[in-house]
């Protein structure tokens, strides 16, 4: 499936607008890494990419955090969202807009999506009564709840009990529609398990839901009633509507948010926002009269000791404390090799250190070192040339990494970043062992030099493949490569009118000649100490 809006060859994804009731940890870093990893692949490919992240500002839990640290909320919410900006700059994502849900804009469009919704006749007054879990700003039913009517998600907190006047809507109107829509749509939610989970859950048959709360003055007021505020969700689903309206534009109006980038083609979320986004958001557009998104993956948790890594259990990790001990590369590489994405993965900080050795500081690089210093022995620093096509399609090397781009493409689509990393990881292996058995040092003093030379350019060519399948998940170690290749290219600084290294010409075996002047040998990624008890 190609994820590409043809006619425009754009491409929008975006991450979910996270809570600010506490300073981002790693689970929220989890979905960005990814997000700028599917942004930064799609770049590569000559796509116009919008990433859109930010933040979820009102609701009753930040109401209620900022009253215990006896701040106005809006207060509190300007003292975290820097913190979320910040990790993004130390993480190295390259996003495009940053929505905040309690800007002005934000709160013209979700007035007059109101107004087209509530024109439909889609909302209207009833009683809601039922078990409300704060943290998840959610009404659970009771089937739901663990003992002592605890939430299955936080499960240190009791849920609340709630019996008020609410406006509703009409989501069990679109049951039908919904469900052929998903008919129509198989790739609509992804992964299968997932889908499998909403068919399932739409199939028990859709209740409406309330889109107001009473007694919570943080949000904003409902546009016909201003004694009740508008339900976060409803709220923040629509912050992505508001991220797409341009800097420029004279009003912040419905058209103009719409104009260039809608639909979004991806929304990339946790695994407990999948209701929000594969069936409330898809409703709530079509009672609009919108086109709905392209799809929405649902990831998994990280985890520690089996539980939900995350602020209201405290079970976390501090992501800046991460980076600043093994930087960013490691840490996005990490993530997303190490879990596959969709199914939950726990953190553990032995397998963390010893992963970044094996594949980055052994494979990787140290195939980089050793290959660049025998280059400068045997072929006086200066890339053999040697014509491609001369390489037999037999060589190992060559017959992984003619169907190496294609394949790496197809997991970046899917995503499946794990298979990316393993896939590209079997070429640098492979490249390692090559040297091994082909032994260019005994090559050289038996006079072999085309034999030597043939080597090792198969080898630098395959150095170059990785580092360029790798470059949006380690834009820094593929740039280093890059440079000690002699090509200046910063895979962090890629314009986007005429992007420096695109796919087409890059992600093929065969790109390196002898124009390009070596740089000198450096390691690009320096092992780490082994911790005391491992
Ligand atoms: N504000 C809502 C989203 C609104 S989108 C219009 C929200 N915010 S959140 O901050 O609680 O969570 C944001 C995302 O972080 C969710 O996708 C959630 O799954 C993800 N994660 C939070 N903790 C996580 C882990 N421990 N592991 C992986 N992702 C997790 O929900």
């Amino acid at each position: 499936m190609t994820l590409v809006n043809k006619t425009k060859n754009t491409f929008v994804l975006t991450t979910p607008l996270y809570y600010v009731n506490d300073v981002p940890h790693i689970g929220s870093a989890y979905t960005t890494i990814a997000a700028d990893v599917i942004a930064r692949f799609q770049r590569l490919l000559g796509n116009q990419v919008l990433l859109i992240t930010g933040t979820d500002e009102h609701g009753q839990k930040i109401q209620r955090t900022a009253e215990n640290l006896g701040k106005a909320p809006q207060e509190f919410c300007d003292e975290i969202v820097p913190s979320f900006l910040n990790l993004w700059q130390v993480l190295n994502i390259q996003y495009d807009r940053f929505s905040r849900t309690t800007t002005a804009n934000h709160q013209a469009i979700v007035k007059e999506f109101f107004q087209q919704v509530w024109e439909n006749g889609d909302i209207y007054q009833g009683q809601q009564k039922g078990w409300y879990c704060v943290s998840c700003e959610e009404f659970k039913e009771e089937r739901e709840l663990l003992d002592d009517k605890r939430c299955p998600i936080h499960t240190t907190k009791p849920v609340e009990w709630r019996d008020e006047q609410n406006y509703f809507f009409r989501l069990s109107k679109y049951q039908t529609k919904l469900e052929e829509f998903y008919q129509s749509r198989p790739d609509f939610i992804q992964p299968a398990s997932r889908r499998n989970e909403v068919l399932n859950f739409v199939s028990q048959g859709l209740q409406d839901f309330s889109i107001s709360r009473v007694n919570l003055d943080w949000g904003f007021p409902v546009p016909v009633d201003s004694k009740h505020t508008l339900y976060v969700w409803f709220d923040a689903l629509l912050g992505y509507v508001t991220a797409l309206l341009e800097p420029d534009d004279p009003e912040p109006t419905l058209a103009n948010a719409l104009k260039t980038w809608w639909p979004i083609n991806l929304h990339l979320i946790g695994k407990d926002i999948l209701r929000f986004h594969a069936v409330y958001w898809p409703a709530m557009l079509m009672s609009a009269n919108l086109p709905l998104p392209e799809r929405v993956f649902g990831h998994g948790f990280l985890t520690k000791d089996g539980q939900k890594m995350g602020k209201t259990l405290g079970n976390t990790l501090d992501p800046i404390a991460l980076v600043k001990s093994y930087g960013s590369d490691a840490v996005r590489y990490y993530f997303l090799k190490e879990i596959e994405f969709g199914k939950d993965g726990d953190f553990n900080e032995i397998r963390f250190i010893n992963v970044l050795n094996a594949d980055l500081a052994n494979d990787l690089g140290n195939l980089l070192n050793r290959t660049l210093n025998m280059v400068q022995k045997y072929c006086a620093g200066k890339v053999p040339a040697i014509a491609p096509e001369v390489i037999p399609v037999e060589n190992p090397l060559k017959a992984i990494g003619l169907r190496l781009g294609e394949q790496v493409k197809q997991a970046y689509e899917t995503p499946a970043f794990s298979e990316a990393c393993l896939a590209v990881l079997s070429l640098v292996q492979a490249s390692n062992k090559f040297i091994d058995e082909q032994a260019p040092w005994s090559l050289y003093k038996q006079g072999k030099q085309e034999e030597v030379e043939a080597v090792l350019y198969t080898v630098l060519e395959s150095v170059r493949l990785a580092a360029y399948l790798l470059s949006p998940i380690i834009p820094n170690i593929s740039s280093d490569i890059y440079q000690q290749l002699g090509w200046g290219i910063n895979f962090n600084n890629q314009p986007e009118s005429s992007i420096a290294a695109p796919f087409t010409n890059h992600a093929k075996w065969g790109l390196l000649s002898d124009k390009q002047q070596l740089g000198t040998p450096q390691p690009i990624f320096k092992r780490i100490e082994p911790l005391k008890n491992d």
